[in-house]
């Protein structure tokens, strides 16, 4: 089957020839199916293009096979929120290879993950630990459907791609019939829904933020909302999670959920996963069948260790939100400097831009425009979703990126 991917990007700066040639490989041999280019290229699609290849990521930079150079605001999706190739994370997990990559037995630095993460987040009594952000909220609500005898789920966000949370063909309509999204900061929604599904619904799962934060009170009555309903309340702080309070969001807004679930900044872009919470909730866990072949891999363990020092050490979360603060402000007025309805929004751990043109597709026109010209002056954002900001960037980076901003900004004014 033919994938269709974006033509060579329209840039003038940069060149694109050796990943034009690894992308008309990838159409020739048609071998790499899993290149994923729905979830991929998404968003670059709309950008005219996207440099695929890697050859080196370091700190917050990346390098592609044409020699081209990026600030990443994309960071692994997130994941990667120390820098890249940390040496203090490389330098553990090296160790941790050396004491074999898949023992048999528990490693000693899984004792350690775990209690550094209990001591972390006010709400974990227990945590286990499994692979893929996926993986944990699903185990989270198996666990909530188990311990409440409910089959209804209600959510909010993007919570990975398994069956229980997913809209796409080939899942049953009846696994799809017990899931219902429910409108963020409006509480008379989720009540409403209690109402409809009463006395059915196992837990309501939900990231605590996304773009906009949570107003004042929310997060609290959506708890109390849960509880007086019997359900329980599951934070999937996936995306989250160690970024802006090494307590999670929960410690940033004051709330503790039952069940939260994290995965991406936890190991600085390794593959592990966590699944924490009460322990009267979490000690049913092992009746369900959680086999995971790859959990006790001691160098995604040690990985998250590291990253959870270090993270603690350099006050990360601090960092991330001065730098992000800063590229917010910085953006709002470059667009204001250049007369152009934009402002940035989100928390500024994860910020990003809204153009507010009268019309949709102009709407959309400037984005694509304004992350084309931002791509092709080094820096690499998304219009797809918010962007991340990692602990190597710098103000200087950050001024980098907010004077780029400036360029393309004017060049959305010229064309819209
Ligand atoms: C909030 C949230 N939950 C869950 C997931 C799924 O995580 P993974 O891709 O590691 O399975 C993601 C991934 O983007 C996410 O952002």
């Amino acid at each position: 089957m033919a994938i269709e991917y974006p033509e060579t990007p329209d840039r003038t700066r940069c060149s694109y020839t050796r990943s034009t040639d690894f992308l008309a490989r990838i159409r020739k041999s048609e071998a790499l199916i899993d290149a994923r280019p729905a979830l991929y290229f998404s968003g670059y699609e709309r950008v005219g293009g996207y440099p695929v290849f890697v050859e080196r990521a370091k700190g917050a930079k990346l390098r592609d096979v044409d020699g081209n150079s990026y600030i990443d605001y994309l960071l692994g999706f997130g994941s990667v929120v120390l820098g890249h190739a940390n040496f203090e994370v490389n330098r553990a997990v090296t160790a941790a290879l050396e004491r074999g990559v898949n023992p048999s037995f528990l490693d000693m630095d899984h004792i350690a993950l775990a209690e550094r993460m209990v001591a972390l987040i006010d709400a974990a009594d227990c945590v286990t630990f499994l692979k893929t952000g996926s993986d944990a909220v699903a185990a989270a609500v198996r666990l909530a459907r188990a311990v409440t005898g409910r089959p209804h789920v209600v959510h909010f966000g993007h919570h990975g791609w398994h069956d229980w949370c997913s809209n796409s063909p080939g899942v049953q309509q009846s696994v799809k019939q017990l899931l219902t999204p429910f409108r963020f900061n409006d509480i008379d929604h989720l009540d409403a829904l209690f109402e409809v599904h009463r006395d059915e619904i196992a837990c309501v799962v939900m990231m605590p933020y996304e773009l906009e934060a949570p107003s004042t009170g929310y997060l609290a009555a959506v708890q109390d909302l849960a509880h007086k309903n019997g359900a329980l309340l599951v934070f999937d702080e996936v995306r989250s999670g160690f970024r802006i309070d090494l307590g999670g969001a929960q410690a940033a807004f004051g709330v503790r959920p039952d069940l939260s679930a994290f995965g991406k900044a936890m190991a600085n872009g390794h593959a592990i996963s966590a699944l924490a919470g009460r322990r009267d909730v979490m000690s049913k866990i092992l009746e369900l069948g959680l086999t995971v072949t790859y959990y006790r891999s001691p160098d995604a363990i040690s990985a998250a260790l590291t990253t959870l020092q270090l993270l603690e050490r350099d006050d990360v979360p601090a960092k991330l939100a001065r730098l992000g603060a800063r590229l917010m402000q910085g953006l709002d007025e470059a667009a204001h400097h250049a007369g152009v309805p934009a402002r940035s929004i989100g928390l500024p751990a994860t910020p990003f831009i809204r153009f507010e043109h009268t019309r949709e597709p102009d709407r959309e026109k400037a984005m694509r425009l304004f992350c084309n010209a931002m791509l092709g002056l080094g820096h690499l954002l998304t219009p797809a979703h918010h962007w991340f900001v990692c602990a190597a960037m710098t103000e200087a980076d950050i001024d980098a990126t907010v004077l780029a901003s400036r360029e393309a900004f004017s060049l959305v004014k010229r064309m819209l």
